[in-house]
């Protein structure tokens, strides 16, 4: 059953007609054409498909695009572009901490939501955080890195 539904994405109203079996995931890159979020697993395991619902990680892979209603949306796309790079996307470039890129988004706005809620996280915070989120690259060195530089940074 089709459904209206409106809500923010990156700062912006969006109002839209889903399908009340449509995935978030399908609903940003597909319909909206925001291709920074990935589409992995499919499950809920490997943290590729994350966003922000109203500042706290979820996958979108498994989120019905009808229950964001009326909430905010953050994507990569939102965080920060080539012209205004993020302190955390900045962090990951000085860090090497990007291969091939697909687990970036989803890493990187996951250590925004950590750094939002404690500035300063120790080492075992941030692999909590990141536990979540798998790099098929095997990086997790260099993450860890890149999250300390931009905890640094953003201080
Ligand atoms: S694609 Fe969503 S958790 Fe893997
Ligand atoms: S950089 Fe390739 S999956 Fe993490």
């Amino acid at each position: 059953m089709a459904k209206n539904i409106s809500f923010y994405l990156n700062g912006e109203k969006i109002e839209i007609q889903v399908d009340e079996k449509d995935l978030l995931v399908d609903v940003i890159r597909n319909r909206i054409g925001l291709k920074g979020t990935k589409k992995g697993c499919t499950n809920g395991d490997c943290g590729v498909c994350t966003v922000l619902l109203d500042g706290e990680p979820i996958r979108s892979c498994i989120t019905l695009a009808c229950m964001i209603d009326g909430k905010e949306i953050m994507t990569i796309e939102g965080l920060g572009n080539a012209e205004n790079v993020h302190p955390i996307q900045q962090a990951f470039v000085e860090e090497g901490a990007i291969q091939c890129g697909f687990c970036t988004p989803g890493m990187i706005l996951t250590t925004k939501a950590l750094l939002d809620k404690k500035a300063k996280p120790t080492t075992g915070e941030i692999k909590r955080a990141l536990s979540g989120n798998f790099c098929r690259c095997a990086g997790y060195s260099k993450i860890l890195k890149a999250v300390k530089t931009a905890s640094r940074n953003l201080a």
